[in-house]
């Protein structure tokens, strides 16, 4: 049966209208930001911008998402997802200019295989349930600077979880149930400066986790039940152990500020 068309525009003329994200210029990053945060949306919406360089959708309802709603977005550096109750994310789609991506603050109970994002350089999948990640889970994002998995619920990870990170600056493994760490961990994280391993449940380290030789610029140790006694001084080095043994005895915040870096002879 036909619709008459009449009928059609009317019921079109109902509908309350499309509330269009509001966008403007980014004028740090240079860059045309949309803003649909809060909007209950389940879908991207399809019209956006197309030169759109940072995308706001968090506090949406955006529980199962395809990166292919992005596509046609070619200038595309930034996407915050957060807080939308999402529990899939399928990354085929290659998006050469998409650099953050934003998670935090949802369903995922894994890692989304991250293909078709060859440029990310930061990634935040904090304040989800990933119980723990794939050997080689990031090889698909080489150029990742800052990766933060803080307030997971990982109690273990492979010896490879971060192999192929040459570029990582920053890795945020805090807030979760990790008990113990595979003495490799952080053997290809040779850009590495800071790591947060406070809020654990670690005892302790695996002799020569820390690999030889590396400046941190910081190292958080803290809210782990640590045995008085593993961060032995002859093993780990002289900084590191005045700083961790001193710290201990009084249960203040062990943190090496720039002026006592974390040396590991
Ligand atoms: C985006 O829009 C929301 C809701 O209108 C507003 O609260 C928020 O401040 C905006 N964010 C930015 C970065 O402009």
């Amino acid at each position: 049966m036909e619709v008459p068309a009449l009928t059609l525009v009317t019921l079109l003329a109902l509908l309350p209208p499309a509330q269009p994200c509001s966008s403007e210029m980014n004028k740090v990053k240079d860059l045309l930001e949309v803003n649909c945060t809060g909007q209950a949306l389940s879908a991207v919406p399809p019209d956006l911008p197309a030169d759109t360089g940072i995308l706001l959708l968090s506090d949406n309802r955006l529980e199962s998402l395809s990166t292919t709603a992005f596509l046609s977005l070619t200038q595309l550096q930034d996407i915050d997802l957060a807080n939308n109750g999402l529990v899939a994310l399928h990354t085929g789609a290659l998006l050469l200019s998409l650099k953050e991506l934003t998670l935090s603050h949802n369903a995922l109970a894994a890692l989304p295989f991250l293909e078709g994002l060859p440029a990310l350089t930061h990634l935040a999948v904090a304040h989800n349930s990933l119980e723990t990640l794939a050997p080689g889970a990031f090889r698909t994002v080489p150029q990742l600077q800052n990766l933060d998995l803080r307030g997971n619920k990982m109690q273990q990870l492979p010896q490879e979880a971060f192999a192929g990170l040459k570029a990582l600056k920053e890795l945020d493994l805090s807030d979760n149930l990790l008990k113990e760490l595979p003495k490799e961990l952080l053997q290809d994280l040779k850009k590495l400066e800071t790591l947060w391993l406070s809020g654990n449940q670690l005892q302790t380290l695996p002799t020569d986790f820390f690999p030889k030789g590396h400046f941190f610029m910081y190292v958080f140790l803290t809210e782990n039940p640590w045995h008085y006694n593993v961060l032995n001084c002859r093993t780990y080095v002289v900084l590191c152990c005045n700083c961790f043994c001193s710290n201990y005895a009084h249960k203040d915040a062990i943190h090496f500020p720039l002026s006592a870096r974390f040396l590991i002879t």
